[in-house]
């Protein structure tokens, strides 16, 4: 059957047509999966009816669902361009589906992905970057190679695209889009907002990608436009809940002081409902682009003696007064909520800390090993996936740091068990090896420095 799928698909696809930058990411549960794309310099948006996407399984007996896309038509004083939006329904879980485009009366290539596992007790892999540009893309050959034997369930790109997206009149954006559309095409590709993206309000980055706000309380009669946060949203993937968050919010304070507050109000209700279901999604991961602890030289928003950046580690003088005390900092928040790991990109390079709340190196509570059963929340730096700034100065080596490579690469985490994460980051330098691997282990749902729930003996 599945031969005779591809095949049927093959002919079907003799006309190729140039519908492009098509992406992924991640519907509300794994029964649904959103297709993004753009049309460079389209003025007119075409009426929804005519463009949907085609999309079937190969055991679904060949039989094809279709779904409508929603249009999004953008334009400043850079760029114009149109971009269309599916939510493909009714997936079963853990299935291959092939979809493809029809627009006006254009079809694009084919593509296939394969649908997240339902429940929690299956094991993500995912990878983990930020700072992909599109000259300089040196983690990209490695990232398809993997994505070609299905390595990843999910990748995150934490901030900073293209450098930039709007520059060029758009054409940077589009030309990083179709770059990464062999690997984004096929995987789920979930972001958050880096300070490049801060162009006109990171508007042009809004317009270009579809994370869901609300999968906690989906609003299915909303629209799908009107369902986007790029800037913070969540996710439950088997024994994880993932947020990924703005940092940005913190340092583009002419765009509203308001969403610092709205975000961190945000986070912790998140937070919160993520630990009453600790149970069922034992880690907690947090992503986003600058990181609390800082070894960049030469960056604006690293204190260069304490080596943090205060506005998000510790909070932030809101409206710039400073007789008032700091707030909305998020190291207390993380820590107080149990966060196990925080990853990080802007700082172009990959740092492992050591387990650290308030500038103090905890140990391990089970062996001299500080990721067995680790005693506070682990930060990653992983921002050395590529790009045309190439590599920053860094200041000397704090003791809180334990492992750093200048080498381009990316991270993945690969969960070995529901409370055993293995983490490895890959060097594009040395052709793919592993350089750095350490294995994060607990044994119950809440972190070791936080309350121990009893178990019920009945
Ligand atoms: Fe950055």
């Amino acid at each position: 059957m599945k031969m005779l799928l591809v095949f049927v698909f093959s002919i079907f696809f003799s006309i190729v047509v140039a519908i492009e930058q098509i992406h992924l990411s991640l519907g509300t549960d794994e029964t649904e999966m959103i297709v993004t794309w753009t049309i460079p310099e389209q003025q007119t948006p075409l009426p929804h009816q005519q463009a949907r996407v085609h999309y079937g399984s190969n055991n679904s007996s060949g039989q094809l669902q279709s779904v409508k896309a929603e249009v999004e038509h953008f334009d400043d004083d850079e760029a114009e361009y149109c971009t269309y939006r599916a939510l493909l329904k009714e997936l079963k879980p853990n299935t291959t589906y092939y979809y493809w485009i029809e627009q006006e009366k254009r079809k694009s290539n084919l593509y296939h992905f394969k649908s997240l596992p339902s429940g929690n007790k299956w094991l993500p892999r995912f990878a983990i970057y930020g700072d992909l540009g599109y000259v300089n893309e040196q983690s990209l050959p490695y990232l398809k190679k993997d994505v070609e034997q299905n390595m990843y369930d999910v990748i995150f790109h934490v901030g900073d695209f293209a450098y930039d997206l709007p520059s060029e009149n758009g054409w940077c954006g589009h030309n990083f889009m179709r770059s990464i559309e062999p690997v984004a095409s096929r995987v789920p590709y979930m972001t958050c907002p880096g300070n490049h993206e801060e162009y006109n309000n990171f508007s042009h980055y809004d317009s270009r990608f579809t994370m869901l706000g609300d999968r906690t309380m989906p609003m299915h009669n909303s629209s799908l436009n009107d369902r986007i946060n790029n800037h913070f949203h969540s996710m439950d993937i088997g024994p994880a809940h993932i947020i990924m968050f703005s940092t940005e919010y913190y340092y583009y304070t002419e765009y509203g002081w308001n969403q610092i507050r709205t975000q961190f109000e945000w986070l912790e209700k998140d937070l919160i409902q993520a630990n009453k279901n600790r149970a069922k999604h034992p880690w907690i991961i947090v992503m986003g682009h600058r990181s609390l602890y800082c070894l960049k030289m030469g960056d604006d928003s690293c204190d260069h003696q304490t080596m943090e950046r205060p506005e998000i580690r510790q909070g932030i003088h809101m409206h710039r007064r400073y007789n008032f005390p700091r707030e909305y900092g998020l190291e207390n928040l993380f820590y107080k909520y149990g966060v196990d790991i925080q990853f990080y990109g802007h700082e172009h390079f990959y740092a492992r800390l050591a387990p650290i709340y308030n500038y103090t190196v905890l140990s391990g509570k089970r062996s001299t090993n500080p990721y067995d059963h680790p005693q506070g929340p682990i930060h990653i730096t992983t921002g050395s996936a590529g790009n045309l700034e190439l590599h920053p100065p860094f200041n000397h080596l704090k003791s809180w740091v334990s492992c750093h490579f200048l080498d381009y690469g990316y991270t993945r985490l690969l969960f070995e068990n529901e409370y055993h994460i293995r983490l490895q980051q890959v060097s594009d330098d040395q052709h793919g090896e592993v350089l750095d691997e350490i294995d994060i282990i607990k044994s119950a749902p809440q972190p070791q420095w936080m309350p121990q729930k009893k178990k019920i003996v009945s």
